[in-house]
């Protein structure tokens, strides 16, 4: 287990306080689900505390830090970092009663992603990286899977909703992969789609139509597990882009030729 940074310990006392709020409100959740409303009110005002609490601690902890996030948007500080926070990744999941979402921070430099947390609080999973220290899920080293074949990949993605995305780029894209792969998973959490890259679990993930606060932790967590990052074109990943492709080494060229409608050269074994 990697001795946490302060930095680290500041992040993780931040995500602590925000779960408790999130957890309790998720259980609340749970039973308003036969209201003929539905409970979409009280899910937004759980993710706004749970902002508040996480500007509350990184804010207190260092004072000089800007913050960009999701409900309130930037906001300046005296120095050149800046926090980048989704309080609550998996909102749709949440609203449902469905326990899998995130809190995600990271923390920012001129464009550089210097630390990244990713916390799903009913699984108790907390992903940690920070540049050059390698990524980590509970104190346990982290690395992406080894799967060359496409064929043996299972491959996350997020599929565009009501009012958002592009839906023709997706199908598109959707129907160039799927029967190249073992399987396609929509969990409804960029941030964990990410940390699931980086532990392994998925081989690769794409997705479009995101925001920084969606993929800033989980594209540092990738990279320290020995992954790649890139813009689905295979260009570079820039944080301020609005589509990721993140797989493994062996998988990262052929996954964005099919996404692209390029023929993919892999491996045959
Ligand atoms: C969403 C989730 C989802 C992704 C959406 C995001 P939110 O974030 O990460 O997986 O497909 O594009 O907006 O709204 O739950 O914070
Ligand atoms: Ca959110
Ligand atoms: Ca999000």
């Amino acid at each position: 287990m990697a001795n946490r940074s302060p930095i680290m310990n500041v992040m993780v006392r931040a995500a602590d306080r925000a779960a408790r709020g999130l957890k309790r409100d998720f259980g609340e959740v749970e039973q308003l689900q036969v209201s003929r409303k539905g409970p979409a009110d009280f899910v937004s005002s759980a993710d706004l505390k749970a902002e508040q609490v996480l500007r509350e601690e990184l804010g207190k902890a260092r004072p000089d830090h800007g913050f960009l996030m999701e409900e309130a948007g930037a906001i300046a500080a005296s120095g050149t970092r800046r926090w980048i926070v989704d309080p609550l990744d998996g909102t749709t999941n949440f609203l449902h009663g469905l326990p899998h979402f995130a809190i995600s921070i990271a923390l920012e430099e001129k464009g550089e992603i210097l630390a990244g947390l990713v916390y799903d609080p009913v699984k108790e999973e907390l992903f940690t990286a920070e540049r050059g220290g390698g990524a980590y899920l509970n104190g346990r080293r982290l690395r992406v899977s080894g799967r060359e074949r496409l064929a043996d990949s299972l491959i996350g993605t997020g599929i565009p909703f009501m009012g958002a995305g592009e839906p023709e780029q997706f199908a598109l894209e959707l129907s160039q992969l799927m029967d190249q792969v073992s399987g396609v998973r929509r969990w409804g959490a960029a941030s964990l789609d990410l940390a699931y890259v980086a532990a392994g679990r998925l081989d690769g993930y794409w997705e479009r139509g995101l925001s920084p606060w969606d993929v800033a932790a989980g594209a540092l967590l990738v990279r320290e597990a020995g992954g790649m990052v890139s813009a689905i074109d295979g260009s570079a990943w820039q944080l301020a882009g609005d589509d990721i492709l993140a797989a493994n080494p062996s998988l990262q060229t052929p996954l964005s030729a099919l996404l692209c409608g390029r023929k993919a050269a892999t491996k045959a074994r």
